[in-house]
């Protein structure tokens, strides 16, 4: 018995050990935790219960059978955020670069197993050259049953991924398919190909960090969404994150007591949108006044900026919140904000969170790029996603709401379950300019009489009224209550029973 218990400890010892101190300080001065470390941040304390510490990888070609550390490159098991259950796997990038085994594979099926079975969420903390290549198709097949599992929880509990190193191959495409990428400034990369292969094949010559780092995913690329300074802010964001989203699509994301009165007016709002329709201001401050305390977690924050998403709380109530940033390209919806924010709006409804949506939008980025690019295809996602989406929906006008984007940004007419406007909106096929241009198109050489019709186009439909009372609006609301309105709505919504029609499953324009 006794000898057991000290080889358990040393097995012990040696998993913690991981590649050894060598690779660990090598680790540490890139500025990187350990896999273990980071578990430690990420999760509440004493809580983390591992699983298959002794595993070991079964290959044995290129010697690989002399090469075996207990654990095998990842770390694994379950604990708490904030109470909350969670399942965690780790990837050890000191042993074997946290290349992906057929035995690391299993260990991460195992986790994603359980946490289906549960319904916890599960996050992923990935460092790792992808397959292990000494493995061959035998990692290869590790990979796909990750992605295979990746694709059934995929809207039955919220996967997440944090990228704290080189990631590469696989080790890419399984966080491609979570819900949420967070990535860390300087020391994490994402390619499918490295720098080098890249050389070789295309004979660009592009460093790692310009290929695959954080400032790429989260700016240019919009794989990832968001991007930190170090692992230790990374881990303490994600924690807060947690806090937004429900453990499985079989709940409600958690309340948070608050003490922001629901009924909070704010009257610097009345004077938010400047009169002159094409004077921009910032729906940031919008949102930032109406949220419990001020608080907006927001996604993809570098990327598409025309639109805004993120989650804040109603009274304590998680929310997904979508609105137009009429400071970036006037708020006009283009290719990459309508895919930003149909994946966003389709996170919220697999996952019962209801969508509130700030609309001040002139319409579609015209252009030949935005066409050439599937502008048709890719902003019908976004139609598509607030089509299907059954989840409580409040929709505010605060401005422009123009041509096929006024009918996209959930208006009443893709079940919209409350939609106000404030005075200040427009609600029109397109601005007066563009409008009697065409339907006045005879008067173009006469400017006195296009402006004339310009006016009497703006006073027919620079105001809410025509929407109001057609029933497209359920109220004009004053900007100040905003907040008080939204809450309310929010409580009469809160048991919203709407089901789609059974299909196995839709065809998103992809
Ligand atoms: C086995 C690996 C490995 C791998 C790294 N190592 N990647 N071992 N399989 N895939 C080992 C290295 O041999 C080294 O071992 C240690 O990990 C650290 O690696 P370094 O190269 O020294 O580190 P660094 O310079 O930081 O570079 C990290 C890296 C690079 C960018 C990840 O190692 C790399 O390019 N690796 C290969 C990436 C790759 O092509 N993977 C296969 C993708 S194909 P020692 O003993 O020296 O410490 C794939 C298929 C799935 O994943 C596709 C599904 C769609």
């Amino acid at each position: 018995m006794q000898s057991i218990i000290q080889q358990l400890e040393e097995k012990r010892a040696r998993a913690r050990l991981g590649g050894g101190q060598n690779r660990i300080d090598s680790q540490h001065a890139k500025g990187k935790l350990t896999a273990r470390e980071r578990i430690d941040v990420l999760l509440d304390q004493n809580t983390f219960e591992e699983y298959d510490m002794f595993v070991e990888h079964d290959c044995s070609d290129f010697g690989m059978d002399a090469q075996k550390v207990p654990g095998d490159g990842v770390v694994t098991g379950h604990g708490e955020i904030n109470g909350r259950p969670v399942f965690v796997y780790s990837q050890d990038f000191t042993v074997f670069g946290g290349s992906l085994s057929a035995a690391h594979a299993r260990k991460i099926c195992k986790v994603m197993d359980q946490a289906m079975k549960v319904g916890a969420p599960v996050i992923g903390l990935n460092d790792s050259g992808g397959a292990r290549i000494q493995e061959g198709v035998a990692s290869l097949a590790g990979y796909a049953d990750v992605f295979q599992r990746n694709v059934l929880a995929s809207g039955v509990v919220p996967q997440i991924s944090a990228i704290m190193g080189p990631c590469a191959g696989g080790a890419v495409y399984s966080p491609s398919m979570t819900d949420f990428i967070f990535m860390v400034r300087d020391s994490s990369y994402m390619f499918v190909t490295g720098p080098d292969v890249v050389k070789t094949v295309t004979n660009e010559v592009v460093t790692a960090e310009e290929l695959g780092g954080a400032i790429t995913h989260t700016t240019t690329s919009g794989v990832a969404d968001k991007a930190y300074e170090n692992d230790i802010e990374a881990l303490r964001q994600l924690r807060r994150f947690v806090g937004f989203i429900p453990s499985s699509n079989r709940e409600k994301a958690p309340r948070r007591p608050t003490h922001d009165p629901f009924d909070r007016q704010e009257m610097s709002l009345d004077s938010l949108a400047p009169s002159n329709p094409n004077k921009p201001y910032d729906m940031k401050e919008l949102i930032h006044k109406i949220v419990d305390e001020g608080e907006f977690f927001e996604t993809q924050p570098d990327y598409a900026g025309n639109i805004l998403t993120g989650f804040g709380r109603f009274n304590g109530e998680p929310v997904g919140i979508v609105a137009n940033q009429p400071l970036v390209l006037a708020g006009c919806l283009d290719i990459a904000s309508a895919v930003k924010g149909a994946r966003f709006v389709r996170f919220c409804d697999a996952f019962n969170i209801p969508l509130v949506t700030l609309v001040d939008v002139p319409g579609f980025l015209p252009g030949t790029a935005q066409e050439y690019g599937g502008i048709i295809k890719h902003g019908a996602k976004l139609l598509y996603a607030y089509a299907e989406a059954t989840v409580p929906k409040i929709t505010i006008i605060t401005r422009k709401a123009y041509g096929g984007a006024y009918d996209v940004m959930a208006s009443k007419h893709l079940r919209g379950d409350i939609n106000y406007a404030w005075p200040t909106a427009e609600i029109a096929v397109m601005g007066p300019k563009g409008a009697v241009e065409i339907i006045f198109r005879a008067d173009k050489d006469d400017p006195g009489k296009l402006a004339e019709r310009e006016q009497e186009y703006r006073e027919k439909f620079a105001n809410p009224f025509v929407a109001g009372s057609l029933g497209f609006l359920d109220d004009v609301i004053m900007p100040h209550n905003t907040r008080r309105r939204i809450c309310k709505g929010l409580k009469l919504l809160a048991n919203k029973k709407l089901e789609n029609p059974w299909k196995k499953h839709g065809n998103i324009p992809l």
